[in-house]
């Protein structure tokens, strides 16, 4: 199960100077191609799923494909939601299977920038799960020319780095240091001097948005002052609206399957293109041995209530349902009855956590605490509890360090 824990995949990117791709995945042929990419250069990568795209599909159908592509990948595979809007799409993206979030305050000033980001981190770390954060502005709509959307570049200061880093407590820090969202207008012209402090300063993996459209020394002039994740969509865009384009005005046009073929062909050439670029190419196994597998869990409950009768079950049932699905970090809660009349526990709930590090504070939760004080406890019998954690059955397969803090983690 190559899906794996995303602060461990940049810790290692960091320490050893290259850059994971963040790659956009706005449709089925996106996906595809860019694991086969992954696959082909032995690459880690990250999926990435922004929130803005949203309207191209729909992110609830999408998720159990790109979770399945993650699970079968033979490289390491991380899920991030990007460029969330608000506390609820962070939500949204933890519930549906992201191990990393960004939610984008950086049009707000500095200290409700701060604010905000701090209220996503206490939420997402105890979910286990990571958080980008992003301060300065890169202007611009991924996907679109900048003449259309030139937007006002403000440069990330060394000094608010520092601040908003320990504020807030992020995993990674987007910069802004003069790339832009979508394609490029004239030559882009990078403050590495800026970089190079922000890198001092923090000590910690970078993240620069707008990765398409730079020189191959730009490329490698970022990563060696440690940007540790590129994110990549407009470049993808282009190849798969070309391949499109070239095939409308050929007079053997292919069937519609063997046109979706060859746009993951194109995306997949890129983002290879890419990897090797950015030196994770060939990292595969190196990262697999050093960052634990991403695993979810389970909490079981089994019970019997004697004292009250069906309808009055078959509500509590569904409040208990309707309140544990309901906790942040609740993938997704089954409430069952016992098939026969003779089992020795006659209803279930079974919660699926995103990540193991929820089972620790769920039980906390005020929801949760309200409903067993108020509906449960008085009429509940013979009850067992049990937390269980995914088995990683491909563990011979791919050697993933199941170890609390790997050896790349300071
Ligand atoms: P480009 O569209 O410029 O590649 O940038 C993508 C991006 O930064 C997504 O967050």
């Amino acid at each position: 199960m190559p899906l794996v824990n995303m602060k461990h995949m940049l810790q290692h990117a960091y320490q050893h100077g290259y850059a994971v791709g963040a790659f956009e995945v706005v449709s089925i042929e996106f996906l595809d191609g860019i694991v086969m990419a992954a696959e082909k250069a032995r690459a880690p990568v990250i999926l990435s799923l922004a929130e803005s795209h949203f309207d191209y599909f729909d992110f609830n159908l999408m998720m159990p494909a790109v979770e399945a592509a993650a699970e079968r990948a033979e490289v390491p595979v991380a899920i991030h939601f990007d460029h969330g809007r608000c506390l609820d799409s962070a939500v949204k993206g933890i519930n549906k299977g992201c191990n990393s979030i960004f939610v984008d305050n950086s049009h707000l000033d500095f200290v409700m920038n701060i604010r905000k980001t701090k209220q996503v981190v206490d939420l997402a770390s105890a979910c286990g799960i990571a958080v980008e954060g992003e301060l300065g502005c890169i202007p611009g709509v991924e996907g679109e020319g900048a003449e259309h959307y030139p937007g006002e570049l403000a440069y990330t200061s060394v000094a608010e780095a520092k601040a908003y880093v320990e504020r807030t407590g992020v995993d990674f820090l987007a910069v802004s240091v003069g790339t832009i969202h979508g394609g490029m207008k004239g030559k882009p012209k990078l403050d590495y001097q800026r970089l190079k402090q922000i890198n001092e300063a923090l000590n910690m993996p970078l993240v620069v948005h707008g990765g398409t459209g730079l020189s191959d020394d730009q490329y490698h002039r970022l990563i060696s002052n440690g940007v540790a994740k590129i994110n990549c969509y407009t470049a993808l865009s282009d190849v798969a609206s070309k391949q499109i384009k070239e095939h409308a005005k050929s007079v053997n046009i292919k069937n519609f399957a063997g046109l979706m073929n060859d746009i993951k062909r194109a995306v997949s050439s890129e983002v290879e293109r890419c990897m090797r670029l950015w030196g994770s190419a060939g990292r595969a196994a190196e990262v697999l041995t050093r960052c634990a597998a991403w695993g979810s869990a389970e909490h079981l409950i089994m019970f019997n209530i004697s004292s009250l009768d069906k309808t009055a079950v078959d509500t509590i049932m569904a409040e208990g349902e309707h309140v544990l699905s309901s906790i942040p970090g609740v993938r997704e809660v089954f409430s069952g009855k016992a098939i026969k009349e003779a089992a020795k526990y006659h209803y279930t709930w079974r919660v699926r956590f995103c990540h193991s590090a929820l089972v620790a504070s769920y039980q906390e939760h005020p929801d949760y605490v309200a409903f067993t004080n108020k509906l449960f406890r008085s009429v509940v019998e013979d009850k067992i509890t049990i937390n269980f954690q995914t088995v990683d059955s491909a563990h011979s397969k791919y050697p993933i360090a199941h170890v609390a803090h790997p050896h790349v983690m300071p």
